[in-house]
């Protein structure tokens, strides 16, 4: 065999030894090269895209964090956007009004039952009683004493009224104004009148008086609704049994839903001391009408509403309103009624 190997697969593996290196180093290079000029680009040339990559990371984690809260509570930050925020939404004609200067000097407060008789109605304080002249329209509607209607708040109510000034400070929190969200036929509104009588407090009850799905479907409903013309009757009844239970003094209607309620004692900068919701206990409804109530209920003022252990649906709002809230959730010795207090600093 000779030194220089002249088979043809000898000449390639010569032309290999020397071809492969040179071209390894070339690719080599050629790497190198991209690397660093895609190096340079990103950490000298474009530091614009450098400072927006590290703010879209920001806010991937604020975002991430966010959706972690909505994950724990998707219902309960819906319902507060919709129905907490919303009470402090005025429309354009409604923000002209309260930039006059009658609601501008106005303090966010308890109204004395004069200034909701002129606010609410445009009554003067020496106008007759408010409720003169009523008559109950016995061609139309079954009347429906309060005897007839005895709810667990009824039941309960000396416990309730014992929760709630335990849990106000008898020198910081006078209770001056009562709304009651929920009215039906009255039955707890005359309940509350003594509770109101002892701390001088006006009772205002907020309800359409046009019943719930229940007051329209189930039997026992039909007497105190008394449906004609597609139209109950339990405003009349409510007003009759506020008449007989010599409640006139201190109570005051307004037909029209709770969350409409809510935002009309904003708008006046009405201020409840104590609210007390017993509306149509449907899932959702209530956890929307906590939001709306609690914007305007006072700091240190409290927020009470019964059937708690009776209705699921109370039960499951209250919780999830408590809880995402982050509140204290207080209850009567039945277990009936529950109370929040709303805290003094800002929540
Ligand atoms: C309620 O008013 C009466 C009469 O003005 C007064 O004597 C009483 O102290 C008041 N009660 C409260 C709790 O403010
Ligand atoms: C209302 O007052 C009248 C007259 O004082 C009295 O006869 C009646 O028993 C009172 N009703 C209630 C429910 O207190």
């Amino acid at each position: 065999m000779s030194r220089h190997d002249n088979t043809a697969p000898g000449r390639l593996r010569r032309a290999a030894f020397f071809v492969l290196p040179v071209l390894a180093f070339g690719l080599g290079s050629l790497l190198s090269t991209f690397y660093y000029w895609n190096h340079v680009r990103e950490m000298k040339l474009d530091p614009l895209r450098r400072e927006n990559d590290q703010l879209n990371q920001k806010i991937q984690n604020l975002q991430r964090q966010q959706s972690k809260t909505e994950a724990v509570f998707p219902y309960a930050s819906i319902m507060e956007e919709n129905f907490g925020a919303s009470v402090k939404m005025p429309d354009k004609q409604l923000k002209t009004h309260l930039n006059s200067i009658i609601i501008r000097n106005r303090e966010v407060h308890a109204p004395t039952r004069d200034e909701l008789l002129k606010s609410l109605y445009g009554i003067g304080p020496q106008a007759v009683s408010f409720y003169d002249g009523f008559a109950f329209p016995y061609d139309q509607a079954v009347r429906y004493p309060t005897s007839k209607y005895v709810s667990n708040f009824v039941r309960d109510h000396q416990n309730v009224f014992d929760l709630i000034e335990s849990l106000m400070l008898p020198k910081e929190d006078d209770i001056r104004f009562i709304v009651e969200a929920g009215s039906f036929v009255g039955s707890s509104a005359n309940v509350w009148v003594k509770f109101a009588r002892r701390h001088n407090a006006t009772l205002l009850c907020i309800d359409t008086w046009e019943g719930d799905v229940n007051m329209w479907v189930l039997p026992q409903f039909k007497q105190p609704m008394s449906i004609t013309y597609g139209r109950g009757h339990l405003y009349d009844n409510f007003i009759q049994n506020i008449i007989d239970g010599n409640s006139t003094d201190v109570v005051l209607p307004m037909a029209v839903s709770s969350l409409v309620g809510a935002k009309i004692l904003w708008a006046q900068k009405f201020s409840p001391d104590v609210v007390y919701i017993d509306t149509a206990h449907e899932q959702g409804e209530t956890l929307g009408e906590l939001f709306a109530y609690w914007e305007i209920l006072r700091p240190g003022g409290v927020l009470i509403g019964d059937d708690y252990d009776y209705f699921p649906a109370v039960k499951h709002d209250v919780d999830e309103f408590v809880a995402y809230k982050n509140l204290h959730l207080s209850f009567t010795k039945s277990g009936k009624t529950f109370a929040i207090k709303k805290p003094r600093s800002n929540s």
